[in-house]
C-alpha cells in the first residue's frame, strides 16, 4: 500500500502510550497535521490505552483551538494493523485535508508563547 511521501510515520506500542507532549512537539517541530491510530475499541493488547488515547485526544483538541489552530490538524482514528488499504486511503485523505488547510502556524504560536 502507498501513502503520501510526506508523512513520516512514528510507531508507539499503543496508542495510549502518545503523550499528549509528543503530539505538541510534533506540530512545533513543523508539522502541518497529526494523525493518531490505534486499535478499534476493545481491540487494545494493552487493555484501555486506546481509551486512554481518546480522552487525551479529546483535551488536545480544546488546547490546539485555544492556541489557534484549526481542530482539523489533529485527527483520530481507529484501525487495525490488517487494514492497510484503509489506513493508506486514511492518510492519504488526511493529507489532502492539511494540504487544503495550507502551513500550520503553531509555530509561530509556540514562539510567541515561549
Ligand atoms: S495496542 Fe492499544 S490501541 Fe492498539
Amino acid at each position: 500500500m502507498e501513502y503520501k511521501s510526506n508523512v513520516r510515520v512514528v510507531r508507539v506500542m499503543c496508542s495510549g502510550r502518545i503523550e499528549p507532549t509528543f503530539v505538541l512537539r510534533a506540530f512545533t517541530k513543523g508539522a502541518d497535521g497529526v494523525l493518531i491510530c490505534g486499535c478499534h475499541p476493545g481491540d487494545c493488547h494493552y487493555q484501555e490505552g486506546n481509551y486512554r488515547c481518546l480522552r487525551r485526544f479529546l483535551l488536545l483538541q480544546k488546547y490546539i483551538r485555544q492556541l489557534g489552530i484549526e481542530t482539523e490538524r489533529l485527527k483520530l482514528e481507529w484501525i487495525s494493523a490488517s487494514e492497510g488499504k484503509q489506513f493508506a486511503e486514511l492518510v492519504n485523505s488526511f493529507t489532502e485535508t492539511i494540504t487544503e488547510l495550507g502551513p500550520s502556524k503553531i509555530k509561530e504560536t509556540m514562539k510567541v508563547l515561549a
